[in-house]
């Protein structure tokens, strides 16, 4: 499919970040709950889900779950197979199947402080541009986060920030590549500290975003790219979320390892949304 300038187009797409948590057992239960769980609306034809398990569990996945939701990775390694201890290369989940990769979620854009020492990867927007461009060149589908933390959100400039992060991806990825592009917006200050973004907040800016597509990158883009909220997402609030017109979309979390939440928060977006291609 081209990039089309229609709202309708914008298959609603919903994400489950399971981040670092699971064995192989509680992975074989979350894979099957969700295999076993109802579904009152087409997948992938009226809503497309993705779930992203730990590299680890990526095959066990693959194997086990639903064929109507499909199999990314937390993260990608933006250089060909090599000498990377530890790492791993876009071509090699390319290889085994995979076909979505989330690239610079805030926690990995962090540099924070835990147990007494830093920890974490303090991945610049570059970097992230970078992973994005190699995510495209390896046949993967990217969801690429961005969003402000606290600091930025109290002192008024989100919308700045948010600008200097997409920047480098308008220098990376070429109009056509967008189409293997969905956006995540993430705002950390709003993840795991009690304060919440409300709908009309999230709305804000991915309206901000949508316009910032049109202006560095093109009307189509503008009008085709979908738009994640990765703030806390539950089976309380996604219906509301959904119904914002630039909400094209959820990043789950916490959520998405619970079988029967990330299930609702995929059946109630039947409510609000036009089924797709009626
Ligand atoms: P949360 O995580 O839903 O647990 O807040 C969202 C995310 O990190 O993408």
């Amino acid at each position: 499919m081209g990039l089309t300038a229609s709202r309708a187009a914008r298959k609603f797409i919903i994400g489950g970040n399971w981040k670092a948590n699971g064995t192989p057992e509680s992975m074989s239960r979350l894979v099957r709950e969700l295999n076993e769980g109802k579904l009152d609306l087409a997948a992938p034809e009226d809503v497309e889900v993705v779930c992203f398990p730990p590299f680890v569990y990526l095959s066990q996945v693959q194997r086990e779950l639903r064929s109507e939701f499909q199999v990314g990775a937390q993260d990608l390694w933006p250089q060909p197979p090599g000498a990377w201890t530890g790492e791993i290369p876009a071509m090699m989940l390319a290889d085994m199947g995979v076909r979505w990769a989330i690239v610079g979620h805030s926690e990995r854009r962090e540099l924070g402080r835990s147990g007494g020492r830093s920890w974490g990867c303090g991945e610049t927007s570059d970097d992230v541009a970078v992973k994005a461009r190699c995510a495209v060149d390896n046949g993967l589908r990217a969801m690429v986060c961005v969003g402000e933390r606290l600091e930025a959100r109290e002192a008024g400039t989100t919308f700045e920030v948010l600008d200097v992060q997409m920047g480098p991806l308008a220098g990376a990825l070429a109009e056509a590549d967008w189409e293997r592009v969905v956006l995540a917006y993430e705002p950390a200050w709003a993840m795991g500290t009690g304060k919440v973004a409300t709908p009309e907040q999230a709305e804000e800016v991915h309206a901000f975003l949508r316009q910032w597509l049109r202006d560095r990158v093109s009307e189509k883009a503008g009008d085709a790219v979908r738009i994640q909220y990765g703030g806390p997402v539950n089976q309380f609030n996604s219906k509301e979320l959904c119904s914002k017109p630039n909400i094209d979309g959820f990043l789950v979390g916490g959520a998405s390892l619970k079988a029967r939440a990330f299930l609702s928060i995929i059946n109630s977006v039947k409510e609000v949304l036009q089924p797709c291609g009626s």
